[in-house]
C-alpha cells in the first residue's frame, strides 16, 4: 500500500494565534491529520474564542493544549517552550502564524503601531523559531512555516507599509534560518496568503462594496480564499510530502501576484 504522505499522526505541532481564522483553521487540519496540537495565544485560557477553539479542535481525538502566552514578549515564549516540551515531549511542526496590524497610512503612522506590527510578526516568528527550533535541533528534525502576506511581496496602497515591512522581513528571515538549520533536518518555508475571507474581512465586505469590488478585481480567480485553503497549504509544507522543500515561498492567492 502506497504510503500516505499527509499523514502526521503522533506529531507535535505548535500553532501560534491560533484562536481565529487561519490560526484555527490549521490547528483544526493539523489535528485532523493526528497531530497532537500546542495553541498559542494571547487570551486568558477561559476567553469564549479560547473555549471554542480547543472544543474543535479536541473533536479529532488528538492531544491538545492552550498556552497564553505573547509571542513579542521573550519571556514568555521561553518559558511556554519549556512548558510544551515538558507537556508534550518534543515538537515536530511549528507554524508561526500570529500577527497584528491595524491599517494607517504611512504619513500617519505612530511608533507604537510600527513596534507592534513589527514586534508581533517578524520578532514573535523570530523567538518562536528560535526557541523550538532548539528543540527541533536537539531532535535532528522538525518543519516550520512562517506566515507572510501578499503585502510583502506587494505594494498596496491600503495603509499596510508596517505590515509589508514586517511580512518582507519574514520572507528574509525564512531564507536565512532555512540555509542555517538544513544541516539540523530542519525545514522553514513561508506561506503568502492573498485576500483571504475571514471574518474580519468579510464584515468589511458587508458595509464596503467599492473596497470588495477592487479586492476581486486583483484576483484572477475572483474570489477571496478561505482559511481552510491556507491550512492546506500549511499542512502539504509541514508533512513529508514536501520533505525536499526548504527556503521556499509558497504563493496561495488565487492569481494575485502574477497578474
Ligand atoms: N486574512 C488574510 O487575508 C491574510 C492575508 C495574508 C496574510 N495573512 C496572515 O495570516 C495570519 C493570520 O491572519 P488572520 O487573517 O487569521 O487574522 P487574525 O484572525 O487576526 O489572526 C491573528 C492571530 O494572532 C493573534 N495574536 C496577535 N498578537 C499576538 C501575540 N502577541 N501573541 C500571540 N498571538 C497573537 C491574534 O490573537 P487575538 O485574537 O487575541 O488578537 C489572532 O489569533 C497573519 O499572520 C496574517 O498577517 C492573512
Amino acid at each position: 500500500m502506497m504510503k500516505d504522505l499527509f499523514d502526521i499522526s503522533g506529531r507535535i505541532a505548535v500553532v501560534t494565534g491560533a484562536n481565529s481564522g487561519i490560526g484555527s483553521a490549521a490547528a483544526e487540519l493539523l489535528a485532523s491529520k493526528g497531530a497532537n496540537v500546542a495553541l498559542i495565544g494571547r487570551r486568558e485560557p477561559d476567553d469564549p474564542a479560547i473555549v471554542e477553539l480547543l472544543g474543535n479542535v479536541e473533536e479529532h481525538k488528538t492531544l491538545c493544549k492552550y498556552y497564553q502566552c505573547s509571542v513579542s514578549t521573550e519571556s514568555d515564549v521561553v518559558a511556554t517552550a519549556q512548558r510544551i516540551k515538558k507537556d508534550f515531549g518534543r515538537v515536530d511542526i511549528l507554524f508561526n502564524n500570529a500577527a497584528a496590524a491595524k491599517l494607517m497610512f504611512l504619513e500617519e503612522m505612530t511608533e507604537e503601531q510600527w513596534d507592534l506590527t513589527v514586534d508581533t510578526s517578524l520578532k514573535g516568528t523570530f523567538l518562536c523559531c528560535r526557541e523550538f527550533g532548539k528543540i527541533m535541533i536537539e531532535q535532528k528534525r522538525g518543519a516550520i512555516v512562517n506566515m507572510a502576506s501578499i503585502a510583502g511581496v506587494l505594494g498596496l496602497p491600503r495603509g499596510t507599509a508596517h505590515h509589508s515591512a514586517a511580512k518582507a522581513g519574514v520572507m528574509g528571515f525564512t531564507r536565512a534560518a532555512a540555509v542555517e538549520w538544513a544541516k539540523h533536518g530542519i525545514r522553514v518555508n513561508t506561506i503568502v496568503p492573498g485576500q483571504i475571507g475571514t471574518s474580519s474581512l468579510q464584515k468589511v465586505f458587508e458595509t464596503n462594496e467599492k473596497f470588495k469590488q477592487d479586492i476581486l478585481n486583483d484576483i484572477p480567480l475572483g474570489r477571496v480564499g478561505l482559511p481552510e485553503e491556507i491550512a492546506h497549504s500549511v499542512l502539504f509544507l509541514v508533512s513529508d510530502a514536501a520533505g525536499f522543500i526548504t527556503g521556499q515561498t509558497l504563493i496561495a492567492d488565487g492569481g494575485t501576484v502574477i497578474k
